[in-house]
């Protein structure tokens, strides 16, 4: 199983690259803001991929519509439109310190 680092909480974890990875860090209890349920219209479950960008799925429309360029730039995703195939290094915010643009 791929496994991903969560650097700001100092974890890694395996996921399945079968779901998203939003859906991976519910069961895998990693908290992670989702108001709208992994539709891809909050853009609250925002991650920042620091090593493996090429090993998630390409950005799809929700992500470009929700992230800017700098932030695409900077590795930032949607966890729940990405899915990932290989070992990813990651920060997740803060749950309380909410992006809520
Ligand atoms: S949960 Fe809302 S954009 Fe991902």
């Amino acid at each position: 199983m791929p496994k991903i680092i969560i650097e700001n909480l100092s974890i890694t974890v395996d996921y399945n690259p079968a779901i998203s990875l939003l859906n991976n860090f519910h069961i895998l209890k990693i908290p992670i803001n989702s108001r709208c349920g992994g539709r891809g219209n909050c853009g609250t479950c925002r991650f920042q991929v620091l090593e493996g960008r090429k090993f998630i799925t390409p950005l799809d429309t929700m992500e470009k519509f929700r992230l800017t360029e700098d932030e695409i730039a900077q590795g930032w995703r949607l966890s729940c439109q990405s899915h990932a195939l290989r070992d990813l290094r990651i920060i997740i915010p803060d749950p309380n310190e909410e992006n809520t643009d």
